[in-house]
């Protein structure tokens, strides 16, 4: 099995007045764009839905990763899919079956991702693992960018890693929170392999510069750890 090192900006910390500008400038060095959806329920804060994942589908050929931090994954995350969206990833704390969920998502054709926030174990979403395409091991409170990577969230990255090793699954890990220059291989360390970042790229003079930086520091401690092969 070998997983390739994705590095995932988050529009979060784009400008969304010129958001279409804003994904073709990071497009040369990335292969997926983090849309981060916000209910106000969920979390405190709002940002954007359908509408907007539609636009960003016909500005961008890159994959659209859509992390759901709302209540109602059961309702948008199929839509999102059928706007062309590759992958959804919700909190599954929220629905009374995720799994069916899953299964559900599965058969429209997406991606699905479980995320666990700070607060949460691995045990929230272990019975679900052998069945997604991705876990999310949030790396931050969800509901907004630019706050300081938690050290504390990286064992789960290893125990999730393990998991995966001990049951022949195959399941990305990708963090979210915090990434940066200085954080990133921490994570790469553990065992992640798809890392969002939005302030670190975003706020980068040279953001494709940025990105590549990031992608060649996980990719050298995955070479060195030998993580992402089996
Ligand atoms: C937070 C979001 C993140 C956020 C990350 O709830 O899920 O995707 O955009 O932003 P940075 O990289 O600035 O921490
Ligand atoms: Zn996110």
């Amino acid at each position: 099995m070998t997983i390739d090192v994705r590095i995932a900006p988050s529009i979060l910390a784009a400008d969304f007045a010129r958001l279409g500008d804003e994904v073709a400038d990071v497009a040369p060095a990335v292969p997926m764009i983090h849309v981060d959806v916000m209910d106000g329920h969920y979390v405190p804060n709002i940002t954007l839905g359908p509408p907007v994942v539609r636009s960003l589908r016909a500005a961008t050929d890159r994959l659209l990763d859509c992390h759901l931090m709302i209540t109602d994954p059961g309702v948008y995350a199929p839509q999102l899919l059928e706007l062309g969206a590759e992958s959804v990833t919700f909190h599954p704390e929220v629905e009374d079956d995720p799994g069916g969920l899953v299964d559900r998502l599965h058969e429209l054709g997406g991606q699905v991702g479980v995320a666990i926030k700070p607060a949460h174990d691995l045990a929230l979403v272990e019975e679900l693992l052998d069945r997604v395409d991705m876990l999310l091991v949030m790396t931050v409170e969800p509901g907004f960018g630019g706050q300081s990577f938690r050290t504390d969230c990286v064992p789960k990255v290893a125990q999730a890693a393990a998991w995966r090793e001990a049951n022949g699954a195959s399941f990305r890990i990708q963090v979210d929170g915090g990434i940066g220059p200085e954080t990133i291989e921490a994570a790469a360390e553990a065992g992640a392999d798809t890392f969002v970042a939005g302030s670190s790229i975003f706020n980068a003079a040279d953001r494709v510069a940025a990105a590549r930086a990031l992608q060649q520091r996980a990719e050298s401690v995955r070479a060195r750890t030998g993580a992402g092969t089996s």
